[in-house]
C-alpha cells in the first residue's frame, strides 16, 4: 500500500498527457508575458492593504525589514520553483512537480493545499477590491446597503461586489487565455504606475521623525492573545507581544501574502512557448521587481505618516490624505481597485489550472479536465471554481483568510524545496534549463526559512490548516486513490503480466 501512495508519474508521462488533443492547452506565452503575469498577481492586497495593518499593529517603520525577510524566504523558494518548473513544463505547479518526484499522495496533499492558497487568496483579494470600490463609490455619493457590503466587525452582510467581480473574471477566463493576458497587461501597467507614484510623490512628504523609533519597543499583548498569538511565541513560553524584533517576524509572516503569486507563474508553464528558458526568467524577474517596490513603498508610507496613525483599510491612499493631498489619494484608490482586479483574475486562473491537472490525472473527476472545443480552456473547472470562490468571497472577511492562505503557501514551498533534492537524486539524467544553485544548501535553507515564517503565524491558523488538510486526506482515500489514472494503468499492466517500471 505504501508503494501505491508514493507511486510517481514519470516526467515523460506528464508531458505526454499534455499532448492529448482533448486535454491540451494552447502554447502562446513568452517570458515577458510571464513577467507581466507575475507582477500582475504579486502586487495586490499585500502592499495596498496589509502594509498599514502590520506597521500599525506589529512592526512600525520596520515593516520595510519585514518585507525584506519575506522577500528572502520567497527568493529561496523561487530558486527551487524555477528548477522544478523548467524540468517539468506542464500545468499544475507544485502539484505536478510533486507527482513526478515525491509520489501521488504527497502530490495530492500539495494540490489540495494549492487549492486552498489560490481559492482563498482570490476571495481575499476580491473582498479587498470591493472595499476600495465602495470607498470610491462613497466619494461619488453612491452607497450600497450594508446588507450587500460584506461582513464588518459583528455585522453580517453579503459582499455583492466581491462576488460579482469573481463571476465576471470567470467569464473572461472561460473565453480564453490570450484575451485575459492582454487585459492583464493593461491593468498591470496602471497598477505599477500607481505604486511608482506612491514612491515618487510620497517621498516628497516624508517627515524624518516618523522613523523614530524605527523598531518600536516590544509591547505585551493584554490577556496573552490565546490561540491568536504566533505559535512560536506560545511554544517558547513567552508572553505574546507585538513590535520589537519578534514583531518584524510576525509582520513578515503576514506581509508574505504580498509575494504570493510568483509561484503561480509556474502554473502557466504548459502554455509557454519555451518553458525551459522563460519560466525561470518570469519567476525570478517578477519577484525581484516586486521586492524592490515593496521596500520602497513601506519606507515612504511609514515616513509620510506616523505608524500608529496609519489606516488599516487604505493605508497608501490615506497617507496622502494625511499630508493634505486628497487628489492623489483618489488616484491611488482608483489604481488599487484596478490593480486588484488582475490579482484576483490570475489567482483564479492558477487555481483552475491546478484543479485541471488533478482532474486530468483522475484524482478529481475527469469531467473537469475537458477543454472547450473552440476556446481551448478548461471551462468546466473554471466555472465550478469561479462560482465557489464567488460564494466564499461574498460571505467571508479578509483577516483570518489571509493567514490561512500564507500557511498553505509556505507549506507548498517546503514540499517544493524537498522535491528539488529528491528529484536530483532520483532523476539526475533529466535536462534542467535552470538549476538551483548550491543544492542541497539552498533547498534546506528554503525549508527552514519557510517553516520559520509558518511558526510566526497564529496557533489558530495552524488548527484551521490542519482541518483543511485532514478533509483532503479523507477525499484522497475516498475517491482519488481508486480513480487515479496512474493507479489504473499500473493495475492494467499488472493484469497483463507486464511489470511496471
Ligand atoms: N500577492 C498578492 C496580493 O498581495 C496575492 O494581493
Amino acid at each position: 500500500m505504501s508503494d501505491n501512495l508514493f507511486r510517481t508519474k514519470s516526467i515523460e508521462q506528464s508531458i505526454r498527457d499534455t499532448e492529448e488533443p482533448e486535454h491540451a492547452l494552447s502554447k502562446s506565452l513568452s517570458a515577458l508575458d510571464l513577467t507581466v503575469f507575475g507582477v500582475g498577481v504579486i502586487i495586490g492586497t499585500g502592499i495596498f492593504v496589509l502594509t498599514g495593518k502590520v506597521a500599525k499593529e506589529t512592526a512600525g517603520p520596520a515593516t520595510a525589514l519585514a518585507f525584506v525577510v519575506a522577500g528572502v524566504v520567497c527568493a529561496l523558494a523561487a530558486l527551487c520553483y524555477a528548477e522544478f518548473a523548467s524540468t517539468v513544463p506542464v500545468a499544475g505547479s507544485a502539484y505536478t512537480f510533486s507527482y513526478a518526484s515525491l509520489g501521488e499522495f504527497p502530490a495530492w496533499i500539495i494540490g489540495w493545499d494549492l487549492i486552498l492558497e489560490l481559492a482563498l487568496g482570490c476571495a481575499v483579494v476580491a473582498v479587498g477590491w470591493s472595499g476600495y470600490v465602495r470607498s470610491l463609490m462613497d466619494t461619488a455619493g453612491v452607497g450600497l446597503p450594508s446588507a450587500l457590503s460584506g461582513t464588518h466587525g459583528g455585522t453580517f452582510g453579503f459582499d455583492l461586489l466581491a462576488a460579482l467581480l469573481v463571476l465576471v473574471l470567470t467569464g473572461i477566463l472561460v473565453a480564453g487565455m490570450k484575451l485575459s493576458s492582454r487585459v492583464t497587461g493593461i491593468i498591470v501597467a496602471v497598477k505599477v504606475t500607481v505604486v511608482l507614484l506612491v514612491i515618487i510623490v510620497g517621498s516628497l512628504y516624508i517627515t524624518g521623525s516618523n522613523y523614530h523609533p524605527f523598531i518600536p519597543p516590544k509591547q505585551e499583548v493584554t490577556g496573552g492573545g490565546g490561540l491568536s498569538a504566533p505559535l512560536i511565541q506560545l511554544m517558547a513560553g513567552y508572553t505574546p507581544s507585538n513590535f520589537g524584533v519578534m514583531g518584524i517576524f510576525t509582520a513578515a509572516a503576514v506581509v508574505f501574502f504580498a509575494f504570493i503569486g510568483f509561484d503561480i507563474v509556474a502554473t502557466a508553464a504548459e502554455e509557454t512557448k519555451l518553458p525551459q528558458r522563460d519560466v525561470p526568467r518570469g519567476i525570478l524577474g517578477s519577484l525581484f521587481i516586486c521586492t524592490l517596490l515593496y521596500v520602497a513603498v513601506s519606507v515612504v508610507v511609514t515616513g509620510m505618516e506616523h505608524y500608529d496613525k496609519l489606516s488599516v483599510d487604505a493605508p497608501l491612499a490615506d497617507a496622502f490624505k494625511s499630508v493634505g493631498h486628497p487628489f492623489w489619494a483618489g488616484v491611488i484608490s482608483f489604481g488599487a481597485a484596478v490593480g486588484l482586479t488582475s490579482v484576483c483574475m490570475i489567482l483564479l486562473l492558477g487555481q483552475t489550472r491546478v484543479f485541471f491537472a488533478m482532474s486530468r490525472d483522475g484524482l478529481l473527476p475527469r469531467v473537469f479536465s475537458k477543454v472547450h472545443p473552440s476556446f481551448r480552456t478548461p471551462y468546466r473547472s473554471t466555472v465550478l471554481l469561479g462560482v465557489v470562490v464567488a460564494v466564499v468571497a461574498g460571505f467571508t472577511s479578509i483577516d483570518v483568510l489571509a493567514e490561512l492562505v500564507n500557511i498553505g503557501t509556505l507549506f507548498a514551498f517546503v514540499v517544493v524545496a524537498l522535491g528539488v533534492v529528491i528529484l536530483r537524486r532520483r532523476r539526475p539524467d533529466l535536462p534542467r534549463a535552470f538549476r538551483t544553485p548550491l543544492v542541497p544548501l539552498v533547498p534546506v535553507l528554503s525549508v527552514m526559512a519557510s517553516f520559520w515564517l509558518m511558526l510566526n503565524l497564529p496557533a489558530e491558523t495552524w488548527v484551521r490548516f490542519a482541518i483543511w488538510m485532514a478533509i483532503g486526506v479523507v477525499l484522497y482515500f475516498a475517491y482519488g486513490r481508486a480513480h487515479s489514472r496512474l493507479g489504473l494503468s499500473t493495475a492494467r499492466q499488472q493484469d497483463a503480466g507486464t511489470p511496471n517500471s
